[in-house]
């Protein structure tokens, strides 16, 4: 069994969640940022995480999705500032589950990441982001443990869909 742990990730929250399910694997694993990932042949799984910007998935992952070898294993994981749970970064993971409809998608996670307090700002002025910007300061602290604790029991269940 070999693993991938890829992700996109602007100021680390992202990277936090892929470091949580990286350390949950006990089998041969990597963990590489999306840009470093130079070919995707022979893993049994690929985790692979970005951030929600504009309700998608940022334009920089797109390529990564659309050359994923077809029947690819992959689980998806993102950060969000919005609230968990809600509608906004769902758009997101279906953009994503869209961008990777040849693969097996085995399960998604989403956890709340803070956003740097200027990008708020600035977010805020801006109709396309007012309805989660307004969500955004709440997202302070995040991921926490309690987020990374459940990206590990994600990562379980995802493992135990493998048979491990
Ligand atoms: C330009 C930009 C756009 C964003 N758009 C959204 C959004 O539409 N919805 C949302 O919930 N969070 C949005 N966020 C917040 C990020 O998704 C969140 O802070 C995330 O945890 C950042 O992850 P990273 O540290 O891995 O880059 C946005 C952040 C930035 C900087």
């Amino acid at each position: 069994m070999k693993a991938l742990v890829t992700y996109h990730s602007q100021t680390g929250n992202t990277e936090k969640i892929a470091r949580a399910i990286y350390e949950s694997i006990h089998f041969e694993k990597e963990i590489l940022p999306i840009r470093e990932v130079k070919e995707i042949q022979g893993y049994d799984i690929v985790f692979a995480g970005f951030p929600v910007q504009a309700h998608s998935v940022p334009a920089a992952v797109v390529p990564f999705f659309k050359k994923l070898p077809p029947g690819q294993k992959i689980a998806l994981f993102c950060s969000h500032g919005s609230l968990r749970g809600g509608q906004l970064p769902k758009q997101a993971v279906e953009q994503a589950i869209g961008l990777a409809a040849q693969m097996k998608v085995l399960g998604t996670f989403c956890a709340r990441g803070q956003v740097e307090p200027r990008v708020i700002d600035a977010l805020e002025k801006s109709v396309q982001h007012q309805a989660w910007a307004e969500e955004a300061a709440g997202a302070c602290g995040h991921p926490d443990a309690a987020d990374l604790a459940d990206a590990r029991e994600f990562t379980r269940s995802i493992l135990a869909k493998l048979g491990h």
